[in-house]
């Protein structure tokens, strides 16, 4: 399979704008290979002989690097990638039980995808959202405080066509091909049409805010320390 040439002018421009963004074209590798998965899916041989020809690198450098990341599939994924955290807190609140109950039901294993092409599921490490354990991520949008009954109705929905509502972020859930052009960086201005932080961060920054508590400042510990040592 070869782009047609349409899809391969339209993706040549889209490059070339991202590559301007860096100082160093081989910077843009990252954001290039989102751009071929938004048009196949996942990292085909062809997008990462793309992404080599417009960076100047070879297939092999851009494979390395498209195999490190665990957000770009060599198989095609489906339309919906759900990713359930099963890092340590994550777990104890119940992750395992929502991994254990998705995989039955969906009958499917870790980067596998159900028949019908639209849910991949993949065991995912700590997505940094742990005050609302546990969490599922479509598309890398958040579903908090999740049950395996919740997670199960996700799904169902998903796979019905029915879409689903992300707890934070967009309203409308988009697709994973749609998702993978937003990180290539042409955002589809969506992510604040809903709440961009929960109650339990909130309730957090409240408490520092009334205590006066403030994070440390960068350097701030070895200027001190220096100050110390001269007086
Ligand atoms: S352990 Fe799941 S988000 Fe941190």
């Amino acid at each position: 399979m070869t782009y047609a040439p349409e899809v391969r002018e339209r993706l040549e421009r889209e490059a070339k704008e991202i590559i301007a963004r860096y100082p160093k074209p081989r910077s843009a590798l990252l954001p290039l290979l989102h751009l071929v998965q938004s048009e196949d899916g996942y990292i085909s041989d062809d997008g990462a002989e793309f992404c080599a020809e417009q960076l100047g690198l070879t297939k092999a450098e851009v494979l390395g690097v498209a195999t490190f990341y665990t957000m770009y599939k060599r198989e095609p994924a489906g339309e919906y990638n759900v990713g359930v955290c099963i890092n340590t807190l994550c777990a104890v609140m119940g992750g395992d039980q929502i991994w254990e109950t998705l995989t039955e039901h969906l009958g499917i294993g870790h980067n596998e995808t159900t028949p019908d092409g639209k849910i991949t599921l993949e065991r995912l490490e700590c997505n940094a959202a742990c005050d609302y354990a546990p969490v599922v991520v479509v598309n890398w949008e958040f579903f908090d405080n999740q049950t395996p009954e919740s997670a199960k109705r996700l799904v169902d929905d998903l796979r019905a066509g029915k879409g689903a509502t992300p707890t934070r972020g967009p309203k409308r859930l988009c697709t994973f091909k749609e998702a993978s052009r937003i990180l290539a960086g042409f955002p589809d201005g969506r992510a604040g049409e809903g709440p961009s932080a929960g109650e339990a961060s909130l309730r957090g920054l409240r408490l520092a805010k009334a205590n006066g508590w403030e994070a440390p400042r960068p350097g701030a510990e070895a200027n001190e320390q220096k100050r110390g040592s001269e007086e």
